[in-house]
């Protein structure tokens, strides 16, 4: 690490410490402490992911660090603090709840700011990409995540922060978010080092199933066993666990994912009207490309069993065209 970057490591660790301060003790940060309360968030989870909130005030880090002599510049260009028309430095994240982004040694080197009040845009300001902070490589929560995924092998992918500190709450450790963006090559390479499956449990809205989607692909690209888990539509895991509690988010949400080629067999159904010919053909197609991905012989079998039954097919034209495609993509 550059002397630079030392120090704005340094600087976060201190941010970190004064908004969470702020958070926890301090009437500056009672209404955001009733904000997170009343979303569920308990005292633990505010410890555990070592939530904080940066006050209404322009300069409140800003003399802060001064005063501990940083300087301030150079904490500008690694995205802690911003600066007025190239001129005054200021706070970046005024007013919003901080969840802080940890690097996968476990220091901070980012912030996800939440504004407390509806309808601010954006809902979460992050920490702009930087050397030590790049979004496409690290992972919300993976400094804590990896051991209990290690153990498990396995591990659960969430969209947003809320998400994996809600189901750490219900006893599930092993949760990590992207910061924002969708799944990486380079992330779900990582992900392949520590683990052989992921659990994909992002929001139940169509953009939350067409990222499903993209990140399944991102992942099984990685050599990664890739199951959905089985979201409500218009719920998120935070939404859920909220509303249904733990219990019911381990047995009916992550207890009934989906192997990824099972859950895509009923996904793209709705792209189809299978009482038309045509469409019933052009889906049996779909599927077939689908399940000739699988490597698992059993796994395959399954599928075609049902293609089998539900269209009423040959087993061997079935088999056929399987083989075919298998050796066309290898
Ligand atoms: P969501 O909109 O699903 O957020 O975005 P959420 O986690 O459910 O938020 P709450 O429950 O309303 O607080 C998922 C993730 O996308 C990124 C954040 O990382 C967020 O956790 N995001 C979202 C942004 O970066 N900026 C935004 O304005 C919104
Ligand atoms: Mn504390
Ligand atoms: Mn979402
Ligand atoms: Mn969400
Ligand atoms: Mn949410």
């Amino acid at each position: 690490l550059t002397e630079t970057e030392q120090s704005a490591i340094n600087a976060y660790e201190w941010a970190g410490r004064l908004f969470h301060h702020v958070l926890r003790y301090t009437d500056d940060g009672k209404d955001a402490l009733k904000y997170l309360k009343e979303r569920g968030f308990q005292d633990q989870d505010i410890e555990q992911f070592q939530l904080g909130y940066s006050p209404y005030k322009s300069q409140f880090l800003v003399s802060f660090l001064e005063q501990k002599g940083f300087e301030l510049q150079s904490l500008v260009d690694t995205g802690l603090l911003s600066q007025r028309d190239g001129n005054t430095i200021i706070d970046r994240f005024q007013g919003r709840v901080l969840f802080p982004i940890h690097n996968h040694q476990g220091k901070i080197v980012g912030f996800g700011g939440r504004a407390i009040e509806e309808g601010v845009e954006p809902k979460y300001l992050n920490s702009p990409d930087s050397k030590l902070f790049q979004k496409s490589k690290l992972l919300y929560n993976f400094h804590q995540a990896r051991k209990p995924a290690q153990k498990q092998d396995e591990i659960i992918l969430f969209e947003g922060y809320a998400d994996v500190i809600k189901a750490s709450q219900a006893g599930i450790k092993h949760g990590v978010a992207t910061l924002g963006t969708s799944l990486t090559e380079y992330q779900a390479r990582l992900l392949s080092r520590y683990v052989s499956k992921v659990i994909i449990c992002f929001d139940g809205d169509q953009p939350g199933r067409e990222a499903s989607q993209r990140a399944a692909e991102v992942a099984r690209k990685a050599g990664l066993q890739v199951l959905i888990a089985n979201i409500p539509y218009q719920m998120d895991p935070d939404d859920f666990i909220q509303s249904y509690g733990e219990d019911k988010f381990q047995n009916q949400v992550l207890g009934t994912a989906e192997p990824y080629v099972a859950f895509m067999l009923n996904f793209i159904k709705k792209d189809f009207n299978l009482h038309v010919q045509q469409d019933q053909l052009t889906y049996i197609e779909k599927a077939l490309d689908l399940i000739a991905t699988v490597d698992h012989a059993v796994e395959r079998d399954v599928y075609l069993k049902q293609l089998e039954e539900n269209f009423n097919l040959y087993r061997e034209t079935l088999e056929d065209e399987i083989a075919e495609r298998r050796r066309i993509n290898d």
